[in-house]
């Protein structure tokens, strides 16, 4: 049934007028033009759509749109701050953690909730923290490296 929901996107409110059960990926990329979160299965296997919602990741895929109502959601388009990269983009791009790009915005918004609440992780919590996306270019390694040196710079600036 056609209904209205509002929620925050990137720290702005929205209000879509949808059937509550569009997938929340739908509504981001086809309602309100946000194309950075991808759609790669469809069943919770890969991470291309994961958003944080109020602060954590989840599947945009499987996501009924009704059920964020009212809540925070985030996309890799809500990383940047005042015209700057977030530290992970810097690294990703530095450590040049990226082939066909796929499977980066998933990535980025897994890795900015992990550093949010541990700056320093180690590999170990990285890998496991990044365990829900599958990249087919294998850049894995790079994306580590990337991770370490965004928490880093990130806890440079906490000073
Ligand atoms: S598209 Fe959502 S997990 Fe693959
Ligand atoms: S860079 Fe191509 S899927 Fe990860």
């Amino acid at each position: 049934m056609t209904e209205k929901y509002g929620f925050a996107v990137n720290g702005r409110p929205v209000s879509v007028e949808c059937d509550g059960t569009a997938p929340l990926l739908s509504v981001l990329r086809e309602y309100l033009g946000l194309r950075g979160s991808k759609f790669g299965c469809g069943t919770e296997q890969c991470g291309a759509c994961m958003v944080l919602i109020d602060g954590k990741p989840e599947y945009s895929c499987s996501r009924e749109v009704s059920t964020v109502a009212g809540r925070d959601v985030t996309t890799v388009e809500g990383l940047a701050k005042d015209g700057g990269l977030h530290p992970l983009q810097q690294a990703l791009l530095d450590e040049q953690a990226g082939q066909c790009g796929y499977c980066l915005s998933g990535i980025l918004v897994s890795a900015a909730a992990l550093l949010e609440k541990n700056p320093k992780p180690s590999r170990a919590e990285i890998i496991a923290a990044l365990d829900p996306h599958l990249c087919r270019c294998g850049i894995h390694n790079r994306v580590i490296r990337a991770v370490q040196k965004a928490g880093a710079a990130l806890a440079e600036t906490a000073r």
